[in-house]
């Protein structure tokens, strides 16, 4: 069969984008305490480190996910879904185990791979349009907090949002995706989460601080892409990377510490950032689900879980969902 190329759809035109990011860092690094949205991780280097962070043996969640796609993808392909969409789908990797269960029954027709990050998405797609001739791969580079109504494709369709990236946002922001992406489902739609699970704060901890200093590099990337898109001056040396577990809020919380007394100019705000020494800029969470919590978070946005998946070991969990109307 020809190779067909993928279409890409781009809903983040350069200037559009960086405006209204620019318009959100701004406030969030005005606040106190300073923080940043996830989204500045992803450029091309971050989307690098992210790739090593998800090989490193301390990182548990890729590993274990990737196996309980392997346990299950056949029972998630029994839905008889044609169009796989994919939330923040970064490099597909893990997805080509569901895609070939899903070609396995017979129902996929299609696959739509939904990122921010263009160079990510591109190759990603163009990878796959090659590897499954027959599949229609339909790319939309997109913020999945206001581009959902691009993945409207498709009559039966599975949603995927795996390796924890819900973790990633803020409670708040977190209920929204959800009501917003029950409203962009029919019914008989279905949403397949990957969630971490709490565990002992030891090993969280380390997941998110390996000694080899991958993930602070990832981390301080973050303030590399605010120079870049933003005009800030920050100096990513001058900031230490440090993982804490909130027990309260249960959550990996991400953070950078500034070495030492500092004041960092940020373009479109009166008064510089100023932060002492041993002061955090709070970068990311990553919360930490149980399957019984994630159950009502679900329902409460309309959505009835029909099934989960959990690891042996309970580090990791697939939760499959219907909408309820
Ligand atoms: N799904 C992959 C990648 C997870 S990393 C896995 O399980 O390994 C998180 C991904 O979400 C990155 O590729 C990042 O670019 C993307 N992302 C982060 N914020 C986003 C947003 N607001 N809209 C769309 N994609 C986003
Ligand atoms: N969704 C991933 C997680 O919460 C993202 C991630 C992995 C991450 N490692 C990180 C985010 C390190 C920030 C820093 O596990």
């Amino acid at each position: 069969m020809a190779v067909v190329d993928p279409v890409i759809e781009v809903h983040l035109p350069a200037a559009e984008w960086r405006a209204a990011l620019a318009d959100a860092a701004r406030r969030s690094l005005a606040a106190r305490p300073p923080w940043l949205e996830p989204v500045w991780f992803y450029d091309e280097r971050g989307s690098e480190l992210f790739d090593r962070i998800t090989g490193l043996a301390e990182y548990y969640p890729t590993r274990v996910e990737r196996a309980l796609l392997v346990a299950h993808a056949e029972e998630i392909a029994a839905i008889g879904a044609d169009t796989l969409i994919e939330l923040g789908s970064g490099t597909s990797d893990k997805t080509t185990l569901l895609i070939d269960a899903m070609l396995g029954a017979g129902t996929l027709r299609r696959y739509v791979p939904l990122d921010v990050s263009e160079e990510t998405l591109r190759a990603a797609a163009g990878a796959l349009a090659h590897r499954y001739p027959g599949l229609d791969v339909h790319g939309v580079v997109g913020d999945f907090h206001r581009h959902l109504a691009a993945t409207r494709l498709g009559d039966r369709r599975l949603v995927a949002f795996l390796g924890s990236t819900i973790g990633n946002l803020p409670p708040v922001a977190r209920r929204r995706f959800l009501f917003d992406l029950d409203s962009v489902l029919d019914h008989g739609d279905r949403l397949l989460l990957g969630i971490d699970l709490v565990k002992d704060p030891a090993s969280l901890v380390t997941a998110y601080d390996d000694p080899g200093g991958v993930t602070a590099e990832f981390n301080r990337n973050a303030l590399r892409v605010l120079n870049r898109s933003l005009g800030t001056d920050f100096d990513p040396d001058a900031f230490e990377h440090v993982a804490i577990w909130d027990a309260r809020q249960r959550w990996i919380e991400m953070r950078l510490r500034a070495r030492w007394d500092q004041e960092v100019i940020v373009p479109g705000l009166e008064a510089p950032l100023r932060l002492r020494a041993g002061e955090d800029l709070r970068t990311e969470i990553s919360a930490k689900f149980t399957v019984e919590g994630v159950t009502a978070e679900l329902w409460e946005a309309g959505f009835v879980v029909e099934r989960s998946f959990v690891s042996e070991g309970e580090e990791f969990a697939l939760v499959l969902a219907h909408t309820y109307c």
